[in-house]
């Protein structure tokens, strides 16, 4: 298994380029299954899970080419689909549990696996059936598997009120409600960019949506969707996680494609911190004002607030900070697992419930750590860039799913970074 090795070290400088967005991509992938016609997405990102959704949907029917060393999924459901996704792929990746509104609103029917639990939470699916359930669907769960079916052959459109701004449940939701016969709204929808992404991709396929990218999204079902193709938006967390790389290390980075609009949040409390954030021609660039950052508090909220993705990676910056932060969690109930490692790196944090208390500092020592998730994996990375010594991050399998080439693009900056054999 692969490890990292990290020599901590000076200041960086130079440009990162960054990829088209994953989340976006794992669910604008699964929009295939709404169209007998292709969908072809461009700028996408080269990762394993993105791997992963190609196999599933593969499974499915799909055929499924890439172009461009992957850059371009080309993608046509125009054959006999198959109805069922296998617990052997859905467990790996939740995002898997996109295929469930496309295929309900295809074949009025769909066997999709359980996701389970993840490191970072139990992260049920009632949002989303619950939802599906108004649209005239009925589920049922037997062996690990749901089993929906619409009422009649087609679902039917639905006020549907979500308790809480789910982004899975939003993206299942709208792409059901595609092809659903009438009006489909939905209330406290989900604001994400990736949201707003694959809503313009579906229109362009000749899904009639609006107000993406407010709490209300209403959708008029068509009877069928067509060709497209549509650009990937860049990956915020991406951004914002190489974003940091200048601000705890020093230096001035620049990042290709980076828009301020899709980090605003998260720009603020950089600003707040002492970095200074650039909009160019060319992307964001980012520099810190002073030698040492100052601690600010952070709570993750859905967007616009500042994104639960990015929280580990913020945590390994205020760890050399001066001051105390406290990070709070409140999008999933332990996203704490880089904590334990960044301490033994010398930080000082303390986890209470969804609550880190985080005492700054002067410099963080390098140390073997464990990745646990796919952010928290990044995290250590980022720590080890600032720390005095060697890092050696293992399982770097979770940083793959998520981060393509992760020691080349900051080995362009400067950075002392490579991939090793691990046990
Ligand atoms: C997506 C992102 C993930 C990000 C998260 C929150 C993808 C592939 N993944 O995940 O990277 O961290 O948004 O921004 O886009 N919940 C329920 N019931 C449901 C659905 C969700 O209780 O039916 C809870 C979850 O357990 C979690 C919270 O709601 O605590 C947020 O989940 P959700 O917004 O649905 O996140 P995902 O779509 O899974």
């Amino acid at each position: 298994m692969d490890a990292i090795l990290v020599k901590g070290g000076g200041p960086l400088s130079g440009e990162i380029p960054i990829a088209g967005a994953k989340n976006a991509c794992l669910t604008l992938m699964p929009a295939t299954l709404l169209s007998e016609e292709p969908l072809t997405l461009t700028n996408a990102p080269r990762l394993s899970d993105i791997r992963t959704m190609t196999q599933l949907l593969q499974s499915l029917g799909a055929e499924i080419t890439t172009l461009q060393e992957g850059r371009v999924i080309s993608m046509s459901s125009h054959g006999t689909i198959n109805t069922r996704a296998e617990y052997d792929i859905v467990r790996k990746m939740r995002a898997s549990n996109l295929v469930l509104g496309p295929l309900l609103a295809r074949e009025g029917y769909a066997e999709v696996s359980l996701p389970g639990g993840c490191a970072i939470g139990a992260r049920p699916m009632d949002i989303h059936t619950d939802g599906l359930a108004k649209m005239g669907a009925e589920i049922e769960l037997r062996e690990g598997y749901l089993y929906a079916k619409a009422a009649g052959g087609r679902l039917k459109g639905a006020v549907i009120d979500f308790p809480f701004a789910s982004v899975g449940a939003t993206e299942n939701i709208m792409m059901a409600a595609t092809l659903a016969k009438g009006t489909t709204v939905i209330n406290n929808a989900a604001r994400e960019p990736e949201i707003v992404d694959l809503a313009s991709c579906l229109r362009r396929m000749g899904a009639q949506i609006e107000g993406d990218g407010t709490s209300r999204i209403t959708i008029q079902g068509v009877d069928r969707l067509g060709a497209a193709t549509h650009p990937v938006v860049a990956d915020r967390i991406e951004l914002g996680t190489y974003m940091l790389a200048p601000a705890i290390c020093g230096g001035e980075v620049e990042l290709l494609g980076g828009r301020l609009d899709l980090v605003g949040a998260f720009c603020e409390k950089l600003d707040a911190a002492g970095i200074d954030v650039t909009q160019t021609d060319k992307g964001l660039r980012v520099k810190r004002r002073n030698d040492r950052v100052q601690a600010v508090n952070v709570t993750t909220e859905p967007f616009p607030g500042f994104p639960t993705d990015l929280q580990a990676q913020m945590m390994a910056l205020m760890c050399t900070a001066e001051g105390t932060s406290v990070l709070e969690e409140r999008i999933f109930e332990n996203r704490f697992m880089h904590a334990p490692e960044l301490m033994r790196m010398g930080a000082k944090i303390e986890v209470s419930g969804g609550t880190a208390t985080v005492k700054g500092v002067k410099r963080l020592r390098g140390a073997p750590v464990m990745a646990t998730d796919l952010r928290a994996s990044v995290s250590l990375i980022l720590a080890g860039l600032a720390a005095e010594g060697d890092t050696l991050v293992s399982r770097v399998y979770h940083l793959d799913r998520g981060y393509e080439r992760v020691e080349e693009k900051l080995r362009a900056c400067g950075a002392q970074i490579e991939r090793v054999a691990g046990e």
